[in-house]
């Protein structure tokens, strides 16, 4: 290969602002020279969820300290970079803005390649860093804002098989850990506390489990949830409930898996090992893990996680898919702006609001 690129990542779509340099390996994969990340969990604790406006004024106030900290860390100057990437979306505006508006500046000043990256690619793309992986290969990208079946065909080029048709996955573990009063942020304090109830104490409804393909849907879950909820007296009763919780999601997940599986199987001819990721924060829940390698061994997928430093919001993702773009020459347009919605593929349907048929 010729010279290893470096990159600076930036990522500001949410709550995490984060900074990241990525060199290439000669093998296809990367290393994280640094990996930086700024949880804004103390500031949005106490209203249980993000506020916008609070979410963009923290990012302006950490966002030079946080890239100064990732280009020392990975004992590299602004000028051994070889180009810089930022989320532009989707997101939240605000937020992306600062991110992306600095990382643009930083390019402009040092005259280096500048690359709008997609959020959901950079999670799609997250556990190349670690593995080898080719295209093309089936991806479950569970996150708080999405969860989506995605065939991952090559670079900018993804077909979404199914998708949730009201709430995300780590949204309704946050909505459940709020209902609980678990404590913010939601999916890890409900992988907590549900270690220590019977995940068999409740049953709950499992939406949509026979019909509407891979797609998904948990809102009737929540609404479950919340109505157990009213009859709780004891903590013991709670962390039941939050394990039932847990338990509900796996079964879901784990069927609309085989399914997604049967899908890429139908769409996909191919005699080599079949690779099945799991990306977004979600991915770190240990007991969603199991399930999932579970049933890829049944399915015949090798299952692969990216360590959990990479699978909630980071740059070391942005950066990696930046280099890729870079190499492919798959730059967005001059005039691009940032945007809060921005499908992977452009021509799934919207599937959300009333009226819906599955
Ligand atoms: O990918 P991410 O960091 O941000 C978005 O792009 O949304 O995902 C955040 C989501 C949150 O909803 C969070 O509660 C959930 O991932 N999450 C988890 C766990 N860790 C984070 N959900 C379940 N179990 C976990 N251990
Ligand atoms: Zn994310």
């Amino acid at each position: 290969m010729e010279k290893k690129l470096t990159f600076l990542g930036i990522e500001t779509s949410c709550d995490e602002t984060a900074a990241s340099v990525v060199q290439e390996n000669s093998d296809g994969t990367a290393k994280v020279l640094s990996n930086i990340v700024s949880s804004q969990i103390k500031e949005h604790k106490k209203f249980g969820g993000v506020v916008p406006e609070i979410a963009a004024r923290a990012h302006v106030e950490n966002i030079d300290f946080i890239i100064q900290k990732a280009l020392d860390k990975s004992n590299k100057k602004i000028n051994h970079i070889d180009g810089i990437a930022a989320t532009a979306g989707p997101g939240l505006v605000v937020c992306l803005n600062v991110g992306y508006n600095i990382g643009k500046s930083l390019a402009k000043f040092g005259a280096k390649p500048f690359l709008s990256i997609n959020h959901l690619e950079g999670h799609t793309l997250s556990p190349g860093i670690e593995n080898k992986i080719s295209f093309p290969y089936l991806v479950l990208l569970v996150s708080g804002g999405h969860s989506q079946f995605l065939i991952a065909k090559g670079l900018n080029n993804y077909k979404q098989i199914g998708t949730t048709i009201d709430d995300a996955v780590g949204e309704a573990f946050d909505k459940t850990a709020k209902i609980l009063d678990l404590g913010y942020p939601g999916g890890p304090s409900v992988e907590r506390f549900a270690k220590k109830g019977k995940k068999d104490s409740y049953k709950l409804p499992l939406p949509i489990i026979n019909k509407g393909g891979c797609n998904l849907s948990l809102a009737g879950l929540k609404t479950d949830v919340l109505r157990k909820s009213k009859n709780i007296t004891t903590n013991q009763e709670k962390y039941n409930l939050a394990a039932s919780f847990q338990e509900t999601i796996n079964k879901i997940l784990v069927k609309k898996t085989e399914i997604a599986m049967q899908e890429f199987d139908n769409e996909i001819s191919s005699n080599s090992l079949k690779s099945f990721v799991v990306v977004g924060g979600v991915a770190a829940n240990e007991s969603i893990r199991n399930n999932l390698k579970k049933i890829s061994r049944k399915m015949n997928f090798r299952c692969i996680f990216p360590s959990k430093e990479f699978c909630g919001d980071n740059a070391a993702m942005i950066a990696w898919a930046g280099i890729q773009r870079f190499r492919k020459k798959l730059f967005e347009k001059e005039n691009e702006i940032v945007r809060s919605r921005w499908p992977l593929d452009k021509d799934a349907p919207f599937l959300k609001g009333p009226g819906l048929k599955l």
